[in-house]
């Protein structure tokens, strides 16, 4: 068995002695793929993505039962930064706006054969790699033309892609040039079988091969909703690093004060700038909430390289600011923004969360969604968006928002805040019950079994 994405499960930095340093890949895709361990037998064929990871290629160092290719760094600038998620993430999450509209010129045509170079060298590795007849699973939108060039080289394998993203509705597809919109699905179609995360997505796709390639043709699609892990995070969340960060976090907020909590990367479909505003309308709506809350976001960096999200990282930033001086008093700091990625403090915020906040524009899932209700010592209350994959398993238990509506969101936070504990502790355990339903290692082997079935 392999797999395949961008992303892969360690990536290394070189420190100062020359030695590397390995640390654990984020995203929600690596925390669904982390179940597969090197114990399972299958190999993970990922990207270089740093000057520390091409330099673990050169050294041969590296995990096993991983493959990292050394694509070279101006190929993957190229497909990664410039097409996968300049265009490709943009399309499926709805985010062009004025003065965001893509231009498809002659630029993005060159950049375009980049992501074509750099999808031919992962459907090479696979090639070579994998056994007569294997299961081969290619994740993302990184990764869509793999299926169809593997296919040609592999008539044997059995080839399944999942899509850890929403997928753009025909209309809004529309927008990527005819060939490149048909490349796009055909490159898709080469396999057997396609994985999305919820039927709203799978059904977008399907309606866009109807209208953009003829239909489906033989390749079948399916929904696997990938759930939280409840016995690592319960575990991991009562570890020492765990209790420590949480004793500083508690000083920041104060005593006896409630908790709205975020967790995301700086994220523009994660609708960090708005989340913050709503906040602001509710201390404006709702004085009777100042001193009394306190917003903890992280907002970890991601994707520097793009100019939008280093624009948009400064604005969480300054917004962020200017709430604690408009309204923060000596004792109390309205807004604990970090932005330092770390995965032991976000376990600490979720344990102390009263509220979680999770308002994306469009989400392929969420995993925050449904790791905070289990993880958080008293139970909490989720303020979610309809536009969040998650909503479809766990909107009955938590509060609704259009994500766009500043003034329904500060409604949602009031209405969530003023939750009378014991309907909390009910909602909270039953929004942990339905997040955990199809835990990341079963929710891998349906997809394998699925395939080969
Ligand atoms: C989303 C994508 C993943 C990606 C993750 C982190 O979850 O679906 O494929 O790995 O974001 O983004 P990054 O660009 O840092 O890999």
């Amino acid at each position: 068995m392999l797999v395949a994405s961008n992303r892969g499960p360690v990536s290394y930095a070189v420190a100062d002695d020359g030695s590397l340093r390995s640390k654990r890949g984020g995203g929600g895709l690596v925390s669904g793929l982390s179940a597969i361990g090197p114990e399972s037998g299958a190999l993970w064929v990922c990207s270089a993505l740093s000057d520390g990871d091409r330099e673990a290629v050169r050294r041969g160092v590296g995990e096993d039962g991983v493959r990292m290719l050394d694509i070279p760094a101006d190929v993957h600038a190229d497909a990664y930064n410039g097409i996968a998620n300049s265009v490709l993430w943009f399309v499926h999450h709805m985010l062009y706006q004025t003065p965001l509209e893509p231009a498809f010129d002659a630029e993005f045509r060159r950049r375009w054969a980049s992501y074509e170079t750099y999808n031919r060298a992962f459907a090479e590795a696979l090639a070579e790699e994998a056994a007569e007849g294997a299961a081969v699973l290619v994740q993302d939108y990184h990764l869509t033309l793999v299926p169809g060039m593997l296919r040609e080289l592999r008539p044997d394998l059995r080839i399944g892609h999942f899509s850890h993203t929403p997928w753009a509705p025909p209309e809004y597809f529309a927008m990527l040039p005819d060939d490149i919109a048909r490349q796009v699905l055909r490159g898709m179609l080469g396999a057997d079988r396609l994985g999305f995360l919820t039927r709203r997505w799978a059904d977008a796709f399907t309606a866009c091969c109807e209208r953009f390639a003829g239909g489906l043709g033989d390749t079948r699609v399916g929904v696997h909703g990938l759930g939280a892990d409840a016995d690592f995070l319960r575990a991991r969340s009562h570890e020492a690093d765990v209790d420590e960060r949480m004793a500083a976090l508690k000083e920041e907020i104060g005593e006896g004060r409630r908790t709205i909590v975020r967790v995301d990367r700086t994220e523009l479909s994660k609708n960090i700038v708005r989340g913050l505003l709503a906040y602001r309308q509710l201390l404006d709506d709702r004085p009777e909430w100042r001193e009394r809350v306190v917003h903890v976001a992280f907002a970890y960096p991601s994707r520097q390289d793009l100019a939008v999200y280093r624009d948009y990282t400064t604005e969480v930033q300054r917004l962020a600011e200017e709430i604690n001086e408009q309204y923060g008093t000596p004792g109390w700091r309205p807004v604990v923004l970090h932005v330092k990625d770390d995965f032991a403090r976000s376990l600490a915020a979720y344990r102390l969360a009263d509220v979680a906040l999770v308002n994306p524009i469009r989400d392929g899932m969420n995993l925050v969604a449904k790791e905070v209700p289990v993880v958080s010592d008293a139970g909490c209350a989720l303020v979610l968006s309809r536009e969040a994959g998650a909503h479809e398993e766990l909107g009955e238990d938590a509060i609704t928002v259009n994500p766009y509506d500043v003034v329904q969101t500060a409604e949602a936070l009031h209405e969530a805040l003023s939750m009378r504990p014991e309907d909390r502790t009910e909602r909270s355990k039953r929004l942990a019950a339905a997040a955990t339903a199809l835990p990341p290692a079963r929710w891998f082997l349906d997809q394998l079994e699925a395939l080969r079935g």
